[in-house]
């Protein structure tokens, strides 16, 4: 069965396509899953602890504040204690709360703490899926990484009006999981990956710091993707906003320095792709207390000192992976500046791309690439930088078998 061993954490809030929720427990443990229910207290009203306890065979989780229920898991165990939560349906209301990151209820504190994948199926009245303030909870949703089926188009349950509301039927939902899931073909299971991501941040003073426009969406995504394809993914990232991508183990670092230790400390690995903005510079002697302006002096000169070049390192380490992708991040004359990093850095494969302003690249959703290579030069038309992420991870896997 395709979902066998699989847990998952249904979270059920409120709307009449609750009812739908109990097929869909039906449905996926056919498949092979097992489900801890969590329900809302808007999803009472629609449907029964009792009934949803019957055919789920265990436990329903319905407070926050349960004693019972926080000395037997816990919110936070069952938050992490599974391999996907689902929520369907998602109301409007619970997907705002996720938006915000509001955790008043065991439903949305779940959905707060975990570290897993998300699936949310949706199902609201149209008018309130078209709502400005659900467009841009939606939106702010699908950046985090929530995964979405649905809502469909069609009769609502409630009224006689038409269009997209409708929740993703409980086959749909079941679909939507395997995939997340299981996910296809795992070309680089057994795999191990070191990935950097993000700036560096070099301080001046403990208040300062030199830092640089990436936001590390590139380099999460290259390790989600990777992860996906079943590879035993390490993530270095330097200080980023954005959230720690599920199915990998993340390293937060800061320096440029911190960077290389825990980069070269994860050696040996079979793959390196090295996507961080390291700072070519740090400051030379950055000051143990906060520097203070001094009436009538000139401002305090700044002297930097070079950076170790990580991905050098790794391209010429004694504990070399089998293949090393560096980036190239230029601004002019994309190609031979991409062939001479190649070169210098031992790297199997350099991604290029064009980080000039009216690029956009740089801190921006999309990536225009080159991979340049001992094979040639490929170029790839403008992607988001998920769909640059899966296809290199294909062509890492690919390569890999090359050698
Ligand atoms: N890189 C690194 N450590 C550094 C600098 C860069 O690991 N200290 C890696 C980046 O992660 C990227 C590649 O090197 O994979 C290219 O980065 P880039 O900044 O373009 O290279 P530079 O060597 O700084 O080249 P240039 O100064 O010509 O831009």
């Amino acid at each position: 069965m395709e979902l066998s061993g699989k847990r998952i954490l249904l979270i059920i809030s409120g709307g009449i396509a609750a009812y739908k929720s109990l097929d869909l427990i039906r449905r996926l443990r056919e498949h092979g899953a097992s489900v801890r229910p969590v329900m809302t207290k808007a999803a009472q009203e629609f449907i029964t602890p009792l009934a949803v306890g019957a055919l789920s065979a265990g436990h329903v989780y319905l407070d926050l504040f349960s004693r019972e229920d926080e000395q037997d898991v816990g919110h936070i165990r069952l938050a992490r204690d599974t391999d996907l939560v689902v929520v369907a349906p998602a109301s409007a209301d619970l997907m705002a709360k996720m938006a915000h990151g509001l955790a008043d209820d065991l439903a949305s504190a779940v959905l707060l703490a975990t570290d897993r994948p998300v699936l949310i199926a949706p199902a609201m009245n149209p008018k309130m899926w078209d709502a400005p303030p659900t467009r841009r909870n939606a939106e702010t949703l699908k950046r985090d990484g929530i995964h979405f089926v649905g809502p469909m188009a069609g009769e609502m349950a409630e009224s006689n009006e038409a269009g997209v509301g409708r929740m993703a039927e409980p086959l749909e939902i079941v679909s939507a999981v395997v995939k997340l899931l299981d996910g296809g073909p795992k070309p680089l299971a057994g795999r191990t990956v070191i990935v950097t991501s993000g700036p560096t941040h070099e301080p001046i003073d403990p208040v300062r710091y030199i830092a640089n426009r990436s936001s590390g969406r590139q380099g999460h995504a290259i390790a989600a993707a990777l992860a996906k394809l079943g590879a035993d993914v390490a993530l270095v990232s330097g200080p980023v906003t954005i959230p720690d991508p599920a199915g990998v183990r993340t390293v937060h670092v800061e320096r440029a320095e911190e960077m290389l230790q825990a980069v070269i400390s994860r050696l040996p690995a079979d793959i390196a792709v090295m996507v961080a903005a390291v700072a070519d510079w740090r400051v030379a002697s950055s000051a143990g207390q906060k520097i203070k302006k001094q009436p009538g002096e000139p401002p305090p000169p700044l002297q930097l000192a070079e950076n170790p070049d990580i991905l050098k390192t790794v391209g010429h380490h004694e504990k070399r992976p089998k293949l090393v992708v560096g980036f190239a991040a230029e601004t002019q004359d994309v190609v031979n500046n991409g062939r001479a990093k190649l070169e210098r850095k031992g790297a199997d494969m350099i991604v290029a791309n064009d980080v000039s302003p009216e690029t956009g690249v740089m801190g921006g959703i999309r990536n225009k690439v080159k991979i340049i290579s001992a094979n040639g030069i490929d170029e790839w038309p403008d992607l988001g930088k998920e769909e640059v992420a899966d296809r290199l991870a294909a062509l890492i896997a690919a390569r890999l078998m090359e050698t």
